[in-house]
């Protein structure tokens, strides 16, 4: 899965643009508020049907105009698969693959499998479980074909027991959700048990490489101790407590990738620039999985790429992305600091006041 061709109509700065991306290296320059991001959040749209800077549309439709429209081509299954999005100030989304209308946005997340890294994206291992939990999921959804169906089961699920949590008087009337809920749990669970097992390697190799100065462990945990007790006893046992919280606080809707150097949180450890490596060790080990196991090329959008890291860092860094067959797609501010990094098989655009063209 690649990107080969980019149209962008009134999608913030950018009023217009056709390009034809390399199918390795794509390395994007253009000074502050150039437009590079913009770019980089219109891939991401069209590969996950949302931002990654804010959830109003409306920010991203161009000011004074009514809708923005981006369509692609994406290499998909040996052939090249048209996917065309629009969304509109009034709310309206169409969204079209391959001639035919599709009614949901989740749609697309199977033609371009996106890993995103800015300078934000340490909130990976600063912020809360859900965006580990995040990260973890979009490799079981790409490697096993049923997690998706079980995920959104179990959200609706735990959406009508936490509604019915705060209407009820006694356990038991919640049972009716607490026997299936148990079933897909544990299915879950297994599920990102099986995933994690085989990708720790991976992880701890690009770890290693990256950070050979540290020792980090990393740990799966599936959201309850299995080891304590089964979780329909902790969901009968939490039955008063959750009543009070009005959610169920024990369950895979609480699992975590817990990452420690010596059991402490990697953020008390390692400085800003460090952790951002970590996440790209996390960020690489998912697309290698990807790449090698599930038979899927990955998309990069590396935003900012020189930001933080030093030059050793980043030779190491350019190495490891070379390596990984995914197509990428890589901002700085200037061409010199990225264009000696990636030498081979790219194509170096430059934006200057939303306008892309293609450099050499
Ligand atoms: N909806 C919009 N319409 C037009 N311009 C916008 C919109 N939203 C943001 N911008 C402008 O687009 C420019 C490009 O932003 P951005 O892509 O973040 O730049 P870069 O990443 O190159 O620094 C900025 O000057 C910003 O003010
Ligand atoms: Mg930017």
């Amino acid at each position: 899965m690649s990107l080969q061709k980019l149209v962008i109509n009134q999608f913030r700065n950018i009023d217009s643009a056709s390009i034809t991306f390399h199918p390795k290296i794509n390395l994007i320059f253009g000074e502050n508020g150039s437009g590079k991001s913009s770019l980089l959040e219109a891939i991401y749209l069209l590969g996950l049907g949302r931002s990654f800077r804010t959830h109003l549309t409306n920010r991203v439709i161009q000011y004074e105009q009514t809708h923005f429209t981006l369509y692609s081509e994406v290499n998909y299954q040996q052939r090249l698969l048209p996917i065309g999005l629009q969304k509109s100030k009034s709310g309206e989304t169409t969204l079209k693959i391959d001639g035919q209308v599709a009614k949901k946005l989740a749609a697309l997340t199977q033609y371009i499998p996106i890993q995103l890294i800015t300078p934000e994206s340490t909130s990976l291992l600063s912020g809360s479980p859900k965006n580990r939990r995040a990260y973890l999921d979009w490799g079981v959804f790409y490697h096993d074909p049923t997690f998706y169906s079980n995920w959104s089961r179990i959200k609706r699920i735990l959406k009508q027991r936490n509604a019915a949590l705060k209407q009820c008087n006694a356990y038991k009337e919640l049972q009716v959700w607490d026997n299936e809920l148990c079933v897909l749990s544990e299915q879950i669970s297994a599920q990102r048990a099986d995933y994690f097992a085989k990708l720790q390697p991976l992880i701890e190799q690009t770890i290693a490489d990256f950070l050979p100065e540290f020792t980090i462990k990393s740990h799966f945990f599936c959201g309850w101790d299995k080891n304590n007790k089964p979780l329909a006893q902790y969901l009968s046992d939490n039955f008063h407590r959750d009543k009070q919280l009005g959610y169920t606080s024990i369950g895979p809707q609480k699992a975590d990738l817990k990452i420690k150097i010596n059991n402490l949180p990697v953020d008390d450890v390692l400085s800003r620039g460090q952790l951002k490596l970590l996440v790209y060790a996390l960020r690489l080990a998912q697309g290698l999985f990807l790449n090698a196991i599930d038979h899927k090329q990955c998309v990069f959008l590396i935003d900012d790429f020189s930001s933080e890291l030093d030059s050793t860092k980043q030779k190491v860094l350019a190495k490891h992305i070379i390596e990984s067959d995914a197509q990428v797609f890589i901002s700085a501010i200037s061409a010199n600091s990225i264009e000696d990094l990636f030498t081979q098989e790219r194509t170096l655009f430059h934006v200057k006041q939303g306008k892309i063209t293609v450099e050499r």
